[in-house]
């Protein structure tokens, strides 16, 4: 340890020290881990096909917790009237059924859901039926990740990373 105002043979207190933490960078943004368990950034070789574009969205603070943020994420009940002006179906009120697989990494959900698709989707998502469904697959990876494949009928995909 160098403290560059010091003279070289003066002593550097032990208690001049910060803690490290593990950080790993992956898809364009870094994780650090405060505390165990460290763990890689899960596999997504979606990012890397030349045939999907990566879009990096927004960034903002929500003043919840990451488990609060994950619990939404996979809680299709709200889609009928939290996004209703979007893909919501307000009269498909029940949700979908989840399958769920549980591994080592974290859980893999999937389900086909309802959904609206309106003119301006239909030219995105190759879709030509105003009422459509979407296939899910929600997957959790620990310790606060997860990956959102919805696929439409046509065999386009919209790839959400959390
Ligand atoms: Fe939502």
């Amino acid at each position: 340890m160098v403290i560059p105002q010091y003279d070289h043979q003066r002593k550097i207190s032990s208690d001049y020290c910060t803690k490290a933490y593990a950080c790993m960078a992956r898809y364009g943004y870094a994780r650090v881990a405060l505390e165990e368990p460290i763990v890689d950034i899960f596999e997504l070789p979606e990012f890397n096909d030349p045939t999907l574009r990566t879009i990096f969205q927004f960034c903002e603070t929500w003043a919840t917790s990451a488990v609060r943020v994950l619990e939404n994420s996979f809680d299709n009940t709200h889609f009928s009237f939290e996004h209703r002006s979007t893909f919501g179906v307000a009269a498909s009120l029940k949700p979908s059924r989840y399958e769920l697989i549980e591994s080592e990494t974290g859980v893999h959900a999937e389900t086909v859901i309802d959904a609206v698709s309106p003119e301006k989707f239909q030219r995105i998502s190759g879709v030509k039926e105003a009422l459509t469904t979407g296939h899910m697959r929600n997957a959790y990876y620990l310790p606060f990740s997860r990956c959102l494949d919805i696929e439409c009928p046509s065999g386009v995909r919209h790839i959400t990373v959390n």
